[in-house]
């Protein structure tokens, strides 16, 4: 039997290490966090992303009694994003998370149904989206877009 090796490949590097453009980002998703309605869980996601062009676009998780009703803060800022500038691609994506005790130190890491919904939106514009993942004490980057944390994925060529 044959093995494929699947490989990931993550950046680490403090926040102060980042890009000018890429700290922009994690400082508008972390402050992103603040407009959270997490008051089940208690733990305030705030996303960001680059649109083409320049605009960055901030959101939250946003929570309900009914809890699969509500939504994290990915897919609310990709939606928002995409519906208001359904023309211009999303080229990076920023997200950091809070809960009572503060910041994380250790970055989070999107959800799989908001994997899944940065594929589509990277097949969408047909670019991959640069992905900043935020902790107080170190950041993840991942460069080549979602594919590297979503492998053997499916995606819409299968429907071709
Ligand atoms: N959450 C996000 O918004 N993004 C993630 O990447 C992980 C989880 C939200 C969903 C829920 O409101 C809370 O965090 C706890 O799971």
């Amino acid at each position: 039997m044959k093995e494929m090796i699947l490989q990931t490949k993550v950046k680490v590097c403090g926040v102060d290490e980042l890009s000018a453009a890429d700290r922009e980002l994690v400082e508008a998703a972390r402050k992103a966090t603040y407009s959270s309605y997490a008051v089940y869980s208690k733990f305030n996601v705030g996303a960001a992303v680059r649109l083409e062009g320049g605009e960055v676009v901030t959101g939250s998780n946003q929570e309900n009694a009914a809890y699969p009703s509500g939504l994290c803060a990915e897919r609310t800022t990709i939606f928002w994003a995409n519906s208001q500038y359904p023309s211009k691609p999303v080229e990076a994506l920023a997200i950091a998370a809070r809960n009572e005790e503060g910041e994380l130190a250790t970055p989070i890491s999107p959800c799989g149904a908001c994997r899944q919904v940065i594929l589509e939106t990277e097949n969408r514009y047909g670019r991959p989206i640069r992905i900043i993942l935020y902790g107080a004490k170190e950041c993840y980057v991942v460069e080549d877009g979602i594919k590297a944390l979503l492998p053997l994925s499916f995606g819409s060529e299968f429907l071709e």
